[in-house]
């Protein structure tokens, strides 16, 4: 059914609409009049076919779907709402060998062995690397006087938390980077980056990872590739399977923090007051409402696995269903004054990490970590940085993307 405040053929997912802005008021429209909407589409336009998805907007309904694996599936029809109408159906299968695309039992097995390499201990053993490393970015911009924050600042330290994290040797990580980043930018033109060149740098790291576990398993090292790969009796991942969780791990783990950081520094060098009073006390809320205020990831999507009804609108099995983290976070049922930036937000139950349930962002912590590593480096060397323009938006049909942050450092 049209919703009236919205114009005629509005779709969340269009790519040219977050290529401007995330649209928070068309949300708030709905959560108020429409919680649970369909959203028709033309047909096949997402690769899929079928014509529409089902827009979830309450904090409550979408933490209902990503608990309920068994009646909300991710395999189905993979967790991305929208590809486009080129992609063949094998092309989206194959994309079910990344656990963010699996269901229980399958699902279970994999984020059981993989979450051995992100228990806290793991993670703090990592701290003090990307300590240095995020001193090292930061000193390095204040060389430069001013530039660009995203390509200076924010790319850098989460691929290199994920280089670490796997232990890819420090001469291999310029391909790495560059594969990462071919990978992750092909929805926006103005990178020139061809689907068929994303694809190919997809291909060379998932070759590169599966050569990295085939070393490890012949010969172990103390390191995570080896517990992943090598542990016969805890269950292990083939080479294969490693070369794909390596895959997800950049596409995951890397443009996701790399906007929290850019939104955050935006909303810092925007609302000075909270600036002022990080630089003074650097509480340790800051990160999660970073997180809750840029929410990288605005949706993902589940396939319904059989008749069910959801906030008042009745699902049928077989369609799409988009949760929409970015509307959730900006619901007035659970946050107070959601439009205001507030490093001290507390309790802060956002879910930029997702909604809970099994497929929950394995690698919270970690970012978390870096996004305070990074803006403690910030606040220590370049306290008085100052903005020298609008961002520049990534055109994405589900990343809420910052291409381009001009600053001055000092
Ligand atoms: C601010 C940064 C990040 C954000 C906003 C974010 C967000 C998300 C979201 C929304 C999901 C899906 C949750 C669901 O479907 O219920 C997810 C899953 C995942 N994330 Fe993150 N993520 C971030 C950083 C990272 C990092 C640094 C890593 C690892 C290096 C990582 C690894 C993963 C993996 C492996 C999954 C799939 C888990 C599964 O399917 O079981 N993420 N993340």
């Amino acid at each position: 059914m049209p919703c009236p405040a919205l114009p005629d053929g509005f779709d969340f997912t269009d790519p040219d609409v977050y290529h401007h802005r995330v649209p928070l008021p068309e949300f708030a429209a709905l959560r108020r009049t429409a919680p649970v909407w369909w959203n028709a589409q033309p047909h096949g336009i997402a690769g899929f076919d079928d014509d529409g998805y089902w827009v979830v907007t309450r904090h409550a309904d979408v933490k209902e779907v990503s608990t309920r694996p068994d009646l909300y599936s991710a395999a189905l029809n993979t967790s991305i709402i929208r590809f486009n109408e080129h992609i063949s159906r094998d092309q989206i299968d194959v994309q079910r060998l990344i656990m963010l695309n699996m269901d229980p039992p399958e699902h279970t097995r994999v984020r059981q062995i993989v979450q051995r390499g992100f228990t806290p201990r793991a993670v703090r053993s990592l701290e003090a690397a990307l300590r240095g490393r995020a001193a090292a970015i930061v000193a390095a911009a204040r060389e430069r006087g001013s530039g660009d924050f995203v390509t200076d600042v924010a790319c850098e330290l989460p691929l290199q938390a994920i280089a670490e994290l796997i232990g890819v040797p420090q001469e291999d990580r310029a391909r790495i980077f560059d594969w990462s980043n071919k990978m992750i930018a092909y929805d926006d033109p103005e990178l020139a980056i061809t689907e068929e060149v994303g694809a190919n740098s997809a291909m060379e790291l998932i070759s590169y990872a599966m050569n990295l576990a085939a070393a490890r398993k012949e010969c172990p090292a103390k390191d995570i590739v080896s517990r992943l790969v090598a542990a016969e009796d805890e269950g292990n991942l083939a080479s294969d399977e490693f070369g794909f969780f390596v895959l997800l791990l950049a596409v995951a783990g890397n443009e996701t923090t790399r906007n929290a950081i850019s939104h955050g520094m935006h909303a810092f060098l925007t609302h000075p007051g909270q600036w002022e009073l990080y630089k003074r006390e650097r509480p340790a809320t800051a990160a999660e409402e970073i997180v809750r205020w840029a929410t990288p990831v605005v949706s993902f999507q589940r396939t319904a696995t059989r008749d069910t009804e959801l906030g008042g609108a009745r699902i049928r099995a077989g369609q799409r269903v988009g949760i929409f983290y970015a509307s959730a976070n900006n619901d007035p049922e659970v946050f107070t004054d959601p439009e205001v930036f507030d490093i001290t937000r507390d309790p802060n139950p956002h879910l930029g990490f997702g909604g809970g349930g099994p497929h929950f962002c394995l690698g919270r912590s970690l970012a978390a970590l870096e996004i305070d590593l990074v803006f403690n480096a910030v606040a220590d060397t370049l306290p008085d940085i100052r903005l020298e323009g609008e961002p520049r938006r990534l055109r994405s049909a589900w990343l809420n993307g910052i291409k381009e942050l001009k600053v001055r450092y000092g």
